[in-house]
């Protein structure tokens, strides 16, 4: 048997099915286009579940408040959508805007305070949370924020209590350099070094550290420094600050470090101990004499 034979021989038997196809056949091919157009359906694009736009992908349109939050965002860079619960569904008409924008005491209660509500006077940009513009509004609030600043500047008062906080501070974390508006005392000297002596909001509280070198007093007491180092006597291995420790100007006791070396009589005739020793800071060495 040929193959176009065997063909017709099972298209006589399932005679039925045959005639069903060439009815769908013939519909196809009697039918007109229905559109102008060809356009070959893909309906595998539907054959997935829509997922949430993300930050990228909002920021396909919205560059501005996406560029906010990856350069400046902090602990605000989470998906958009967990502030927006509501997009684009503005209308001029319904004059909605407000309304469907996120607020922020639905995440924050009052974190500074009952006092402090309106947040974007400071906070003037939700999308760089941290990047406060020192306006009238802060300058107004700035003690109550950091009233132990306040209280530094007060209790110890110096000429930086006349300098406005934001003379200093220009925009809102910034900590100037001391060099903006002041020389250092001798060449070479860093900022930290400064804070070592002079606390910032209250510079006059001269406190200085255990390490502190003897040439940082050489620009105003230039000629004891070179005394001292000139001098033959074991004071002269000392710094500065071993025996003035602590607070500027502080003048201890010879007793501190000696006690009362010689007998309790002499020293009773002879209360100051300088009337012999004559000069602190270049002691005059001489053999021992009778006690
Ligand atoms: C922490 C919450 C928060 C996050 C996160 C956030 N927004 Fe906003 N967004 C706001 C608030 C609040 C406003 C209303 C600001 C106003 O009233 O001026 C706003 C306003 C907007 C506006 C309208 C005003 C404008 O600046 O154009 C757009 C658009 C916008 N956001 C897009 C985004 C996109 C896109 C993202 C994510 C990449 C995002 N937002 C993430 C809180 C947020
Ligand atoms: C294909 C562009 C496009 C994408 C993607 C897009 N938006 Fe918008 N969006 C717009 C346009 C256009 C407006 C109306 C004009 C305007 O306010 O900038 C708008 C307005 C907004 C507004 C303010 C007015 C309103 O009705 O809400 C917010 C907020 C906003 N979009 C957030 C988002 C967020 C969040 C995403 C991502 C989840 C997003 N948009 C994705 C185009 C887009
Ligand atoms: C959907 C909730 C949500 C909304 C709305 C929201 N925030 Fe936040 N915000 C957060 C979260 C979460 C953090 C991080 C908190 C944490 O880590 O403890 C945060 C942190 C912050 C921070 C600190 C940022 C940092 O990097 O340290 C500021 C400032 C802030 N938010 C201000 C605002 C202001 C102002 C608004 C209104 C414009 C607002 N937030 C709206 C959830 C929100
Ligand atoms: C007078 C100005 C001002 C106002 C008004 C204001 N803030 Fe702040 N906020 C600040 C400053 C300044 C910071 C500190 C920013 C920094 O850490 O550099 C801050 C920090 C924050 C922080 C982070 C706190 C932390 O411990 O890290 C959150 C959250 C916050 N603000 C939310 C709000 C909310 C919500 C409102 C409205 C109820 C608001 N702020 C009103 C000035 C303000
Ligand atoms: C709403 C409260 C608030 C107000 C108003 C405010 N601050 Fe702050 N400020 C903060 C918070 C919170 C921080 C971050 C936490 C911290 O370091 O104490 C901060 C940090 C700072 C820092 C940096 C601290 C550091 O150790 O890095 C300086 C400087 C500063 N503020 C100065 C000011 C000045 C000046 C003003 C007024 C113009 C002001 N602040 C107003 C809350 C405030
Ligand atoms: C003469 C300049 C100057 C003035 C005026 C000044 N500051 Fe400062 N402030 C500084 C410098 C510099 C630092 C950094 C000090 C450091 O790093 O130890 C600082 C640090 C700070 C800090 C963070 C460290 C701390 O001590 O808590 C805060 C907060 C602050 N200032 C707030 C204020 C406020 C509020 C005022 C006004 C009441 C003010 N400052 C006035 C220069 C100044
Ligand atoms: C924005 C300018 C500015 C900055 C920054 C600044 N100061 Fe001053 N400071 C002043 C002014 C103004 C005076 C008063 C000067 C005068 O009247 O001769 C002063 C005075 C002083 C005095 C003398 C105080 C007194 O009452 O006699 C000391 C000490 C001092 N500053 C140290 C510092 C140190 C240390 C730093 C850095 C941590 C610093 N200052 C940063 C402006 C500044
Ligand atoms: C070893 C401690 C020490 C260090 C470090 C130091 N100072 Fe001083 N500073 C002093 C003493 C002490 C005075 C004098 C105070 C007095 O007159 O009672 C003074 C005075 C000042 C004065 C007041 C005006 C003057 O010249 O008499 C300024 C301004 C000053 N210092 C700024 C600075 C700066 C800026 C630095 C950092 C480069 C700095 N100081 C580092 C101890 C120090
Ligand atoms: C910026 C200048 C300056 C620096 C730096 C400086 N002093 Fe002075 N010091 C002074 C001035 C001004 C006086 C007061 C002088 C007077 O009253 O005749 C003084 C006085 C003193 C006095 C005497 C107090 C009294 O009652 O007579 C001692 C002690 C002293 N300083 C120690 C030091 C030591 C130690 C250092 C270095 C760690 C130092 N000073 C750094 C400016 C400075
Ligand atoms: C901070 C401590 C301290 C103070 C205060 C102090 N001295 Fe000394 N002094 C010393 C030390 C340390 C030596 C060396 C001791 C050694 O090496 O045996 C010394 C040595 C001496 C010597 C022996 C000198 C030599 O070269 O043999 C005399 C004398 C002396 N001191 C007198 C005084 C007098 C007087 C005063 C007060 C005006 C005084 N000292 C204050 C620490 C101090
Ligand atoms: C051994 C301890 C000691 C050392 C080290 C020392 N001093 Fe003194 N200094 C004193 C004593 C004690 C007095 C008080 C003397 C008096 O009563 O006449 C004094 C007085 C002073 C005075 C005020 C009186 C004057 O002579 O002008 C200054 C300023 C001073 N010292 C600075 C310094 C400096 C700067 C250094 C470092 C180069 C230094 N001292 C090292 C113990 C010391
Ligand atoms: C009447 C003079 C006189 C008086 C006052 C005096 N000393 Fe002396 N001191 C001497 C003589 C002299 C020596 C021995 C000379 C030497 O060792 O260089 C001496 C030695 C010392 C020595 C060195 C001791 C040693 O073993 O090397 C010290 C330390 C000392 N005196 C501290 C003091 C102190 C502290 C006072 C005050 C409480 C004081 N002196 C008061 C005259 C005096």
């Amino acid at each position: 048997m040929s193959i176009s034979k065997r063909i017709s021989f099972r298209r006589i038997l399932s005679g039925a099915a045959i005639v069903l196809a060439c009815a769908g056949l013939s519909f196809a091919a009697q039918g007109k286009k229905v559109a102008t157009v060809s356009i070959a359906p893909t309906p595998e694009q539907y054959a997935v579940q829509p997922q949430p736009l993300s930050a990228g992908q909002c920021a396909q349109c919205h560059t501005g408040p996406f560029q906010g939050l990856k350069d400046s965002g902090g602990r605000h860079q989470f998906a958009c959508q967990s502030c927006h619960t509501v997009i684009h569904a503005y209308s001029p008409r319904k004059g909605n805007y407000d309304a469907i924008m996120p607020k922020c005491v639905s995440c924050h209660e009052a974190p500074h305070g009952a006092k402090i509500t309106d947040c974007a006077t400071c906070h003037s940009n939700p999308h760089t949370p941290k990047k406060i513009a020192v306006t009238a509004q802060i300058t107004n609030f700035c003690y109550d924020c950091h009233g132990a600043v306040r209280k530094q500047l007060d209790t110890l008062p110096s000429k930086h209590t006349k300098v406005a906080c934001t003379t200093c501070h220009t925009s809102h974390g910034f900590k100037p350099s001391c060099f903006t508006c002041h020389k250092p005392h001798a060449e070479g000297q860093t900022v930290p070094l400064c804070l070592q002596c002079h606390p910032v909001h209250q510079p006059r509280n001269i406190v200085f550290a255990t390490n502190t070198p003897s040439n940082t007093c050489s620009t105003c007491h230039s000629a004891i420094v070179t005394k001292l180092s000139k001098g033959t006597s074991k004071h002269a291995a000392l710094t500065c600050v071993t025996c003035h420790k602590g607070k500027h100007r502080f003048i201890p006791p010879c007793t501190d470090c000696h006690g009362k070396p010689h007998n309790t009589s002499f020293h009773e005739k002879y209360p100051r101990c300088l009337s012999c020793h004559i000069d602190v800071h270049d002691l005059p060495v001489m053999k021992p004499q009778a006690k």
